[in-house]
């Protein structure tokens, strides 16, 4: 089957939902979620959107702060652009239906996280993302311009390369395609759930919104859907990579057995939350004796590490009793009430804590309006790299992000309209199943999915080390081989097309963190301790056919 659309957004977080509201002025708009449209990491985005609103703010300290936390290799140009949109893209959300928490004089009520040297954080309570994603997706359902498709997984691009100068056939990684970079991207191989049918969707535009790759770890804040899929696809495609080696840990993750991922937000610690360990000792200071629990991210997920490693014990905790509970109660209600229904009361008690996986700074390399190396491509949100997060990114930049690229990505699409829709739309070869049949083993995709996340968490965590390294490039190995030499024989489902992505971006993460002889905002090898700006202090690039630094 075959459709075609004006604009394929793959992803339904914040940046794909925020440009597909805008790209419908322009024309047709066809949004992908891999499940129900309120399934994504936007959605349990607890923090806020920083954005420069005090008094006592400005951009230039916005800007330096997201450079300090992005140790070196932040880029300018694309930092500016991000901190002076901020209050733009914030206004607009306000416009768009999205109440934000105000305190009585009808001024922002400014949070606090690490690595900010002001309050800066607009938020909705403690569930930010949620109340965002309300007014999106009701948006999006609204307007008849938009086809929101459920249940409907990316599988490869389609795209049209020129042989000689002469353009072929459409082309997308199938079976006995010619493995070569694309040239044009086409639109998308789509996998419907419900009927495992594959279409064929052709567009103008298509952009990469898919988000991160959490679940390439064990212990993720991530929901299911971050599979890396939008990085994979890129890369199967042939545009570059960046970065990747740059895994952000979040260093509070509710440390419960029955909780699977649930964030305790780092404006916590803004409102004076202290880690402690389980004598009630408070450690940070030794760490980082100026910004203490509040330093940025690496620095505190590696502190509770070596904590965690010392002391042996299963979780180190988070104590904010010292506040009032009414105001605790007020401010964070979410996640007092999900403690609460795992028997804790924050209000009380410490909370259990460990780090966990939490934002991929790298990602698909694009320009600042979120342009691939691949015409028609873009990436948008967590799924590209910028260049923006550098080595770790300031909390609260993400959501940023993704609206800025969002409209940048719309603004460059708004000025070359009028050629994008002069081009003819060219049918794409219908999906060749072969003689795929149904995988009757389901054990077969789960247990390489356990045995890499198992792996990417011992052996690529928060510490590593060249000899982990090594053997975790010499295990993902032959699981990606097993995986691509299957590929075509099974029909294709949701889990087979996740694991296939999920163990492409864990093998490019450790092929990125084993190229790199330094240590570095997220990525700390304990055999090359110091940061050497010499011969590092530049993006690790990848693509498929060729390695370069
Ligand atoms: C948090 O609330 O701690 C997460 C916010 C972010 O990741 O920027």
């Amino acid at each position: 089957m075959e459709l075609q659309t004006d604009f394929l957004v793959v992803g339904g977080g914040i940046a794909g939902l925020s440009l597909a509201v805008k790209l419908a002025r322009l024309g047709k708009v066809t949004v992908l979620s891999k499940k129900k449209a309120d399934v994504s990491a936007s959605e349990l985005a607890q923090g806020g959107i920083a954005c420069v609103a005090a008094p006592d703010d400005s951009f230039d300290l916005h800007f330096q702060d997201t450079l300090r936390a992005g140790d070196g290799l932040c880029h300018e140009d694309i930092v500016d652009i991000v901190v002076r949109q901020a209050s733009d893209r914030v206004r607009e959300l306000e416009e768009w239906g999205v109440r934000f928490t105000k305190s009585g004089d009808g001024c922002f009520d400014l949070g606090q996280e690490g690595g900010h040297s002001r309050r800066r954080v607009v938020h909705a309570g403690d569930f930010t993302g949620r109340e965002i994603q309300k007014a999106l997706i009701n948006l999006v359902r609204d307007n008849p311009a938009i086809s929101l498709l459920q249940d409907h997984v990316a599988v490869d691009v389609i795209t049209r390369c020129r042989i000689r100068g002469a353009c072929s056939e459409p082309y997308a990684l199938r079976r006995g395609a010619r493995d070569r970079p694309a040239e044009k991207c086409m639109g998308m191989y789509v996998l419907d759930v419900a009927s495992g049918d594959v279409k064929s969707i052709i567009a103008r535009v298509t952009i990469l919104a898919t988000g991160g790759a959490g679940k390439v770890y064990l212990y993720t804040s991530n929901p299911d859907v971050s599979t890396g899929d939008g990085i994979a696809i890129a890369y199967r495609a042939g545009a570059r990579v960046a970065n990747l080696e740059f895994v952000q840990f979040h260093p509070t993750c509710l440390f419960h057995h029955k909780a699977k991922n649930f964030l305790i937000s780092e404006a916590l610690r803004g409102e004076g939350a202290r880690l402690i360990d389980a004598s009630g000792r408070v450690f940070m200071d030794t760490y980082d004796p100026d910004r203490k629990d509040l330093a940025c991210r690496d620095v505190v997920a590696r502190a509770i590490d070596a904590e965690l490693k010392k002391s042996g014990a299963e979780s180190v905790f988070l104590d904010i009793t010292h506040r009032s509970p009414e105001f605790v109660k007020d401010r964070f209600p979410n996640i007092y009430e999900t403690c609460l229904g795992f028997g804790i009361d924050i209000t009380r008690e410490p909370i259990p804590v460990v780090p966990a996986a939490h934002y991929m700074c790298g990602g698909v390399v694009t320009d600042r309006y979120g342009q691939t190396d691949i015409r028609g491509l873009f990436a948008i949100g967590e799924t590209a790299c910028t260049g923006l997060h550098g080595a770790n990114r300031l909390a609260s930049n993400s959501l940023l992000e993704g609206l800025v690229m969002a409209h940048q990505a719309y603004e460059r699409i708004r000025a070359e309209w009028d050629d994008l829709r002069a081009e003819k739309m060219i049918p794409a070869q219908p999906w060749d199943a072969g003689g795929a049949v149904d995988m009757d083993e389901a054990v077969l995709i789960s247990h390489n999915w356990d045995v890499i996340r198992r792996l990417m968490w011992d052996y690529v965590g928060i510490v590593r080390n060249d000899r982990r390294l090594a053997l975790a490039g010499r295990r993902i190995r032959p699981i990606l081989e097993e995986i691509n030499r299957h590929y075509w024989d099974y029909t294709l489902t949701r889990d087979f097309l996740e694991l296939r992505n999920l163990s492409m971006v864990a093998d490019l993460i450790v092929r990125q963190a084993s190229q790199r002889k330094e240590s570095r905002g997220g990525h700390f090898n304990m055999d090359w301790p110091q940061k050497d700006d010499w011969n590092w202090r530049r993006d690790s690039l990848l693509c498929r056919d060729n390695v370069q630094t």
